[in-house]
This record gives structure tokens, sequence and C-alpha cells, in this order.
């Protein structure tokens, strides 16, 4: 039967046709960061229907390599009937309980799988829908807690620069690349201070030097506000906004002893960085420190359905359980949501019999050698990374490391070349290598090498600006 549409009369049945979807979704779908004139000058929008494994297809029948993962979510691959089938078994039996005071036998499940895999006792786990949501769960209890623990001054939060902790109005607060022009006034009593970065270091140091003294800057950055004043510390581990640049332990475990020194709770935002991304199941392994908060979305079900969660060490539910009276302030209608809760756990079991974080250190640690080569290039200024979340720098002159700038014509024409050879990633002043953890090492080859040929032209074609 053919459903009539009330307002363009057009069909649905019309609306299949490529073409047609095409038009659609220009007239309907609003994407959400690339500007709309971007989206119509590529004559209208991409539009995929299949995925398997790194690879998808476009409603032509095109191919790509998922080169991102999505947005370094869909970590155990595209294709995944198994997680489908289980969501669909759930949502036959119990789609749906609230949050507020009573939870689903699947979500209990989750939460137990997260407290054994989560490091140290971080074991108590707040459900939401996503990153920002988790990262907004996350500020809320270490302002709660502070206050219940007799702090109720201490209302700041130290975030870093170049850092991206997501867009609501809280969470957007701590990202630095915050539109104050459209959004300010932002939450009030946040700053940022220099992220740690051994290839451009703000304080012209190298290697370690350059972390510990970013360290340092939190510590005195707590000072200068008065620790009294402050909260909590939120940082990535290894953050993907703020260009890859994974820091030394020494970095890490400074801020744990800083934020341990002051009473400052510390927030690890693993949206990105957990579930294998960079070869440990969580990002903060690496460094052997355990946060008091640790906030997860992304990987935690690969994109099967839309969950996050902020899990909180022992002592920080502790301060709950002592005031027995006194709950959270917060209440999330589709936290803790079964469908999404059994997409977690069959996604932790693919990952467990098919060793995904195992897979992501080999194929990353292949990835980043082969990503050396590229170092030939005029443009490429430094290749890091840790496990499948990789990064090439491109600069103009790689003996002073000048930047191309923010939304460089280079940068875009280099992105315009991957794409039209099929390999999907976001190339900024940094081009990221992020795949499904079940690349294989055909498909890094390929990457690299259509990510060769771009460079080779966009250079060709903006040799003029290159500093040798
Ligand atoms: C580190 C980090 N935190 C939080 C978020 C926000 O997540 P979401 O987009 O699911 O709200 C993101 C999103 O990319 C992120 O990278």
């Amino acid at each position: 039967m053919v459903i009539q549409e009330a307002v363009s009369g057009r069909t649905i049945a019309d609306a299949v046709s490529p073409a047609n979807l095409q038009q659609e979704a220009l007239d309907h779908v609003w994407v959400h960061s690339a500007a709309w004139t971007d989206v119509a000058e590529r004559e209208g929008m991409r539009i995929f229907n299949r995925g398997e494994g790194i690879r998808l297809w476009d409603i032509h029948g095109r191919e790509y390599l998922d080169g991102i993962s999505g947005l370094w979510v869909v970590n155990a691959g595209h294709g995944r009937a198994e997680i489908g089938e289980v969501m669909g078994e759930q949502a036959k039996q119990l789609a749906y309980v609230s949050a507020a005071a009573y939870t689903s036998e699947p979500t209990v499940r989750l939460a137990h799988t997260l407290s054994e895999i989560t490091p140290g006792d971080l074991s108590r786990v707040y459900f939401c829908s996503g990153g920002s949501e988790a990262v907004e769960t996350a500020i809320k209890i270490a302002k709660q807690v502070q206050a219940m623990r007799g702090f109720p001054r201490r209302y700041k939060v130290i975030a870093r620069r170049g850092s991206y902790h997501g867009m609501t109005q809280g969470a957007m607060s701590l990202t630095a690349m915050r539109n104050e022009a459209y959004f300010g006034p932002f939450m009030y009593g946040v700053s940022h201070v220099p992220h740690p970065n051994q290839y451009r270091s703000d304080f012209g140091l190298e290697g370690e030097a350059a972390d510990i003294m970013a360290a340092k800057y939190v510590e005195q950055e707590i000072e200068n506000q008065g620790p009294e004043t402050v909260a909590c510390v939120i940082g990535e581990p290894i953050s993907s906004a703020a260009g890859v640049h994974v820091p030394s332990a020494t970095y890490w475990r400074m801020l744990r002893e800083i934020c341990d020194r002051h009473g400052v709770l510390l927030i690890a935002d693993e949206v990105i960085n957990g579930f294998g991304r960079t070869g440990k199941m969580f990002a903060c392994e690496h460094f052997g420190i355990v946060p008091d908060i640790m906030t997860i979305a992304k990987g935690l079900t690969s994109g099967y359905a839309p969950m996050g969660a902020a899990i909180v060490r022992d002592a920080v539910f502790e301060t709950f359980k002592e005031q027995e009276k006194v709950a959270m302030g917060h209440l999330l209608t589709f936290g803790g949501h079964p469908v999404c809760a059994v997409a977690a756990i069959k996604n932790l079991e693919i990952f467990q019999q098919e060793s995904l974080v195992d897979r992501a250190a080999e194929m990353g640690a292949y990835l980043k050698s082969r990503l050396e080569e590229l170092r030939s290039h005029p443009t490429v200024g430094d290749v890091r990374g840790a496990g499948l979340l990789c990064a090439i720098e491109l600069v103009k002159s790689k003996e002073n490391k000048t930047k191309w700038g923010k939304e460089s014509p280079f940068a875009k024409r280099t992105g315009e070349l991957l794409m039209e050879r099929g390999f999907i990633t976001r190339t900024w002043e940094v081009m990221h290598f992020a795949p499904p953890l079940v690349v294989t090492k055909d498909e890094i080859d390929r990457m690299v090498t259509i990510a060769d040929e771009a460079l080779t032209i966009a250079e060709g074609e903006h040799a003029a600006e290159i500093e040798p």
C-alpha cells in the first residue's frame, strides 16, 4: 500500500529512490554540525544504508572505509546481526522501566560487568544515553558529593584547552571550542588549563618535561582558584579533540596525586578512549590511575544503541550511603534502558570472544608503523596515537611546525580527496585514523595508500604555501 504524505503530496514509495531520498534529506534532516552550504555543495547528503566490518555502503551502492568508526563509536564493527537480535528479543520482552526508583534485569547484569572491567574500585554505575549526558552527570555528582562532604563552595571545574566533552550546555562549558557568541554565558566557574603536548608544548619543553609542566599548571590553577572552591578536574586520558597527544604516565599520576592532595575529584572522560579504542579496555590503564569518576558512552554499545554512564569509585558512593536520605539531584528518563543494556552486554561478549582489545593493540601498532611512512610528506609533521586511536598532524612547515590554521583549504581539500577515494575520516589540523577494532592489515594498507595519494595531490595544489 502506498501511503500518501499529508503535506508534500509525495509518496513514501517515491522517497525510497536515491534521488528522492537525497531531496528529502536536504529538505528535512538537520545534520548536526556541517554547515548547510557544505551539505548542499556535495549535491545532496551522503546517505548510507548498509555496513559490514569497517565498510559502509551508500544508497548508490558506493563502498567506503569507515576510518573513524562513525565518530569513534562502532568499535565492534558494523553489521553485527547478533546485537540487533538480542535488542529485538529484549524489546519484545520488556522495553522500558523507569530509572527513578527501579531497574531491569539486563541493566543489573551490565552494571555488574562494568564494575568488573573498569579499573580499581569504580563500581557504581549511573546510566544515561550518551557522552554529553555522562559528562553532565559526572560534574553534577562531583559538585553534589563535595557539598554533601561539607564543602558547598567547591563548585569549580578545571578542564583543558583543546578538549571536547559534549555539546549540552554544561558539557559544552567544559569544551574548549565552545561558542561564546551564540551560547554564552557558560556554566560559572569553569577554567581551561594547557593540555599535555609533547610535539608543540605550550612551555617550549620537550618529552616528559612538557607533560610535567602541564601537570604542574593544573596544580597552580587549583591554587589560584583556591582549593576550597574547586570540585573537580576533568580530562580525556588521551584526548582525541586536542589532537591525539599521548601523555606520559607521569602526567596522569601527577594529576591523581595533585587532586588527592587538594580534595579535588578527578574525572576521566573515556567516552572515546574506552572499550578497547587505545589498545587497553580503558585508557586509564595505560597510566595506572583510577579516577574518582569515569564517563563512558560510544563504544559501550558500539553504537548499536544510545547509551552512556558515569561510574564512580566506592568512596564517592559512600557519601550517598552515609547520608541515606539524600538522592542524587538528577534523573534521566532513559537511564539504564533495557534494550540498550542488552546491546552493551552482547557487544562486550563479542569483545571477549574476538579478543578485540588485544586486536586493537596489535592492529594499532601496525597502523602506526604504516603511518610513520607518511612522514616523508612535507606536510606530515607528526604521527602519534595509542591502539586504534591514531592521527597525523598536518603542518605547513615541518621545521617550524607551522599550522595550516582552522578550517584551512589544504585540510578541506585533503578531506575531499579522501572521501572521493572512499575513505571516511576527519581531517582538520590532524587527520584521524580510528577504524573499528576489527580492521584487517589489508584495510589499514588501503587507508594509508589513500591518505598518501590524497596528500600528494593536495600538496601539489598547495605547493606555494608549503614551506620547505
Ligand atoms: C571525550 C568526549 N566526551 C563527551 C562527548 C559527548 O558525547 P555525545 O556526543 O555522545 O553526547 C564526546 C563526543 O564526541 C567526546 O569525544
